[in-house]
């Protein structure tokens, strides 16, 4: 697993989430970039839970049909995980320069990872010096083995090899970068709110500083609407993207909306509380949020109530070329905060090695 290094060359950015499987090819293009190729493929309940894939012939087909129906050449991808068996930690590493840091990183890890380390692939990024002491802030990212096999395998099926496994909150603040070009001392959050897990990623400029996955997200509006006002998931579904359902009020539809966006509020409020108490006092400025769940009605102004902060739907295109004689405005407007991740694994093609 490595988050670095890799020649500067066309990746696919392939990201796999439970709802769906979505790919973005970009280019660059003066000092923004173009998109080349977008997809997103459906993936039926249960192939991928929670992170962890399930069903790995759905999701290698889904896969293969991305690549044919978009006559897509390149099979190297950039693809990620997040979830339970990912772990992001920032940690201060005894060590006088980043050279030294290799020799005691592995040794200190163990300490944090609450898995066996002869399961785990490890790697790490140096961040800088730490504030006190002879110490370096490094960012350590520890993935449980079988995962990545997982995962290598699900793209072996479809003939796909990959170049880089990132990690899906790292990716999102890749988009956010590029498309944002944040100030060094700019603090934000950034979430990325899928079906079945939130990302937050709080950072400052460039630099994340702390990184936590929350099982939460669009799965919770739908399950709710279904529960309390006796739908089928499909209707739940329709209801939760703003479409009318003839026997239900906007009053009944608001008030279930609003109560599960309350716990997703709920933890992002605990993450900040962690985040002050633990890493920094600075003020976390402005919340972006990507993924499909950014659209849910009354999210962000609730968040911008409560937090009394700018909040923005995150657009990874916003320094992107859409040619709209190749591609439906109308569809990659629609879906641009959802694609957050595949446009930061894109986005990977173009690290200096
Ligand atoms: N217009 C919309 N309004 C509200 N919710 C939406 C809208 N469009 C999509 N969603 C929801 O967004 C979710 C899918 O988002 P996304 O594609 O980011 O998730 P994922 O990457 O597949 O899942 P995860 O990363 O959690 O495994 C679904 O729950 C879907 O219902
Ligand atoms: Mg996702």
């Amino acid at each position: 697993m490595a988050r670095f290094g890799g020649k500067s060359m066309r990746y696919v950015g392939l990201d796999i989430g439970s709802s769906s499987v979505k790919s973005v090819e970009l280019t660059r293009k003066g000092s923004g970039y173009e998109l080349q190729s977008i997809a997103m493929e459906p993936l039926a309940q249960d192939v991928v839970v929670d992170g962890a894939i399930m069903d790995a012939t759905s999701v290698s087909n889904a896969i293969s049909a991305i690549f044919t129906e978009n006559k897509i050449k390149s099979n190297d991808v950039v693809t990620s995980v997040s979830g339970h068996a990912v772990i992001v930690k920032r940690i201060a590493v005894a060590a006088a320069s980043e050279e030294e840091v290799g020799n005691a990183v592995q040794y200190e890890a163990q300490q944090y990872i609450p898995f066996d380390m002869a399961d785990v692939s490890m790697d790490y990024q140096v961040l800088g010096p730490a504030p006190t002491g002879n110490a370096m802030d490094v960012m350590l990212v520890a993935v449980k083995r079988e995962k990545i096999q997982n995962l290598m395998h699900v793209l072996g099926l479809a003939g796909k090899t990959a170049a880089i496994v990132d990690i899906d909150a790292f990716a999102l603040q890749n988009a956010y970068e590029a498309n944002y070009d944040p100030a060094p001392e700019q603090m934000a959050a950034l979430l990325n709110i899928g079906a079945s897990i939130m990302n937050i990623n709080i950072v400052r400029g460039g630099v994340p500083l702390f990184t936590r996955d929350v099982s939460v997200g669009g799965n919770q509006y739908t399950d709710t609407l279904q529960k309390e006002l006796d739908l089928s998931y499909d209707d739940a579904e329709k209801l939760k993207q703003g479409q009318e359902l003839p026997n239900v009020t906007a009053e009944a539809r608001d008030t279930h909306i609003r109560s599960v966006s309350e716990i997703l509020l709920l933890e992002i409020q605990k993450t900040f509380d962690f985040f002050r108490q633990t890493t920094s006092t600075d003020n976390i400025q402005a919340i972006y949020i990507g993924g499909g769940t950014a659209k849910i009605q009354g999210l962000a102004d609730l968040l911008r109530e409560e937090f009394s902060i700018p909040v923005e739907i995150l657009n990874p295109f916003k320094k992107v070329t859409i040619n709209p004689s190749r591609f439906d405005q109308a569809f990659t407007a629609d879906v641009g905060a959802r694609m957050s991740v595949a446009v930061g694994l894109a986005l990977r093609s173009f690290d200096t090695p």
